[in-house]
């Protein structure tokens, strides 16, 4: 697959000399809605039709020192799904890989991505503008609240297990409202989080559900929405 990241490049920003190296997430979790953590600003560099894009990262956001390896094999499942979509939904997109890499990839695409934590909204804002995609938008919230009403051909997402098994089964219960006939959830967690309970409780919701990638100690599943709705 052409401009799939197999390996993130990370480019921290030089510290200046003699200040105290900060746990990356000294105080607050990255599912925090206003984090306050000092500003650390980053770059990180993901492949994409053909080019690179630079995105901006911070402290306070999700793995903000390099490519999440589950947000990096969420993409490759996402990829031969891409070209016969229209609309993709990344649920928790964080400072934006994932939905950035779909638009960039995939111009035809119309991709809106959303997150609770205004930082990382802020960021994926900018990367937005900074890298010149013009079919993404990204918008601010709690789950699928920012895009009520609204349906897509695939809703992918990199859950924030560390915010709780609520909040990731509210992730799964409110897709097929989302999701047109036919359409699919694409969820990745680490196996040893509990990506195989993740599934059970995507088979609650879905008709069918499979484990459609595996590798470096994660595992993505898809569940598709009936073709004929409800
Ligand atoms: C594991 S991170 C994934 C970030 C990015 N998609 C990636 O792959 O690098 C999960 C994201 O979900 C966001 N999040 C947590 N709770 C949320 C909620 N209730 N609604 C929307 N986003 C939420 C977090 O702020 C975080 O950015």
């Amino acid at each position: 697959m052409s401009g799939l990241p197999t390996k993130g490049v990370s480019l921290p920003l030089a510290r200046p000399r003699g200040r105290r190296v900060e746990a990356e997430m000294p105080s607050e979790h990255y599912y925090t809605p206003r984090p306050s953590a000092r500003s650390r600003p980053g770059q990180i560099l993901v492949p994409a039709g053909g080019r690179t894009l630079v995105l901006a990262t911070e402290a306070g956001v999700f793995s903000r020192s390099r490519l999440d390896a589950g947000g990096q094999l969420l993409m490759k499942a996402l990829a031969p799904l891409l070209p016969a979509s229209r609309r993709l939904m990344d649920l928790g997109c964080g400072y934006g890989p994932v939905g950035l890499w779909a638009a960039a990839s995939f111009p035809h695409l119309e991709v809106v991505l959303t997150d609770i934590n205004e930082r990382a909204v802020g960021l994926c804002r900018r990367n937005i503008v900074a890298n010149g995609i013009n079919n993404a938008t990204v918008r601010l919230g709690d789950g699928y609240q920012p895009v009520a009403g609204e349906a897509f051909d695939l809703v992918a997402t990199n859950p924030p297990i560390r915010a709780g098994m609520a909040v990731v089964t509210a992730f799964i219960a409110d897709a097929p409202a989302h999701l047109r006939p036919g359409g699919s959830l694409l969820l990745v967690a680490r196996t040893r989080q509990g990506a195989r309970t993740f599934a059970r409780i995507m088979g609650q919701y879905f008709p069918v559900v499979g484990e459609v990638e595996k590798g470096g100690g994660y595992r993505v599943y898809r569940a598709d929405n009936p073709q004929q709705g409800g």
